[in-house]
This record gives C-alpha cells, sequence and structure tokens, in this order.
C-alpha cells in the first residue's frame, strides 16, 4: 500500500468484480438499442475506463472530453470544454464515463452539452457516488460503489493530480491535508 494511504476502502479485486457486473448492466439496457459511444471525462474516468470496457461485450467505440468549471461562477455550474470529442455525436446514445459523481455538476452540465451536440440519449456509469453530496438533480444510471462523504483518492481520483495511478480507492492519512 502506498506510505500516503490511512485505509483502503475499496480494493482492486471489489472494483474488478463491480466493473463485471456493470457491464452486464450495460449490455443488458443495449440489447435492443445502438450500441452506445462511450464518452470518459478525462483525467479522472481513465482506469475505470479500462476496466469497464473489456468486460462490455457489444459493439462499442469510446471518445475522450476534458471538462473544467467556470472559475467564479460555481453556482451556475458551467463547464468550460478544454478538450472536445473527436467526432460528430449527432443522434447516436451516448454513455458517459465519470470516476466520481459528488455534487453532480459535472455530469449535469456534460449532459446538457452533449445534448446540445445532437446526442439521441445520454446515460451515466460512474465507478463511485457521494449521494449526500449532491446539490443538483442528477443520478447516475449505472454506479459502481456508494460512498459516504469522505475525500477519497486512487484509481483515477486524485488529490492535488497524484494518486490517480493507485489501483484500489483509499483515504489520505490526515497529515497528508494539512
Ligand atoms: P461534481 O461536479 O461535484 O460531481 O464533481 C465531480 C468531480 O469532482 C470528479 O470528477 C472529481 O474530479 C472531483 N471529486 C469529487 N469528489 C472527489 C474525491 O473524493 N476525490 C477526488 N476527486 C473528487
Amino acid at each position: 500500500m502506498h506510505k500516503d494511504i490511512k485505509r483502503v476502502i475499496i480494493s482492486y479485486e471489489q472494483i474488478e468484480q463491480r466493473s463485471k457486473e456493470l457491464a452486464k448492466e450495460v449490455e443488458a439496457y443495449y440489447e435492443d438499442k445502438d450500441a452506445p459511444l462511450l464518452v470518459a471525462l478525462l483525467k479522472g474516468s481513465i482506469p475505470f475506463l479500462a476496466e469497464l470496457i473489456k468486460h462490455i461485450e457489444l459493439d462499442i467505440e469510446y471518445d475522450f472530453m476534458d471538462v473544467s468549471s467556470y472559475e467564479g461562477t460555481e453556482s451556475i455550474g458551467d463547464v468550460r470544454i478544454l478538450k472536445d470529442l473527436d467526432q460528430s455525436i449527432k443522434g447516436l446514445n451516448i454513455l458517459l464515463v465519470e470516476d466520481i459523481v459528488d455534487t453532480g455538476r459535472t455530469v449535469q452540465e456534460v449532459t446538457k452539452t452533449l445534448f446540445n451536440k445532437g446526442a439521441n440519449e445520454v446515460k451515466i456509469v460512474s465507478l463511485l457516488d457521494k449521494p449526500s453530496r449532491r446539490l443538483v438533480d442528477v443520478k447516475a444510471d449505472f454506479v459502481g460503489f456508494e460512498i459516504p462523504n469522505e475525500f477519497v483518492v486512487g484509481f483515477g481520483l486524485d488529490f492535488n493530480e497524484k494518486y490517480r495511478q493507485l489501483g484500489y480507492v483509499g483515504i489520505l492519512k490526515d497529515e497528508l491535508y494539512e
């Protein structure tokens, strides 16, 4: 275990097992629909995307977007697109891939953006969900794990850009936040 981690809350084995289950849920949902384009939000969703797609037996494609909140307009929740999709998504079913849904603003705003770009449908799959922190009315359609209101790192999630590479989700030692 990394020296800065106080406690592992979700192990790699749990993530792998849950990703397999989520992949089957996704397959069942799209059974009678056009297979989705997965849109993964950089950078946090990369490890989860990589784990999830291994187990999805549909002819999916994936693309990436990078967004950041507009500074000073947090209450509005607009997002600025730092890296846009490579392709047109007109008429496509989109499965948005996130590391965590926290306040919900990011997925809410990105969903709006994807509909503005002509998406037929937008569903959300997230490795983690912190429902107690929600500030807007959004719900992930497929959730790996619900977690309490604690700051977590690993499996894509960072603290000042660090710890994304950890193969598990954990809590940092208290002194790291000081
Ligand atoms: P939201 O727009 O508040 O739902 O924020 C989602 C984003 O906040 C995620 O994609 C993460 O980048 C970040 N975030 C929220 N909670 C955590 C956490 O516990 N650890 C690391 N990043 C987090």
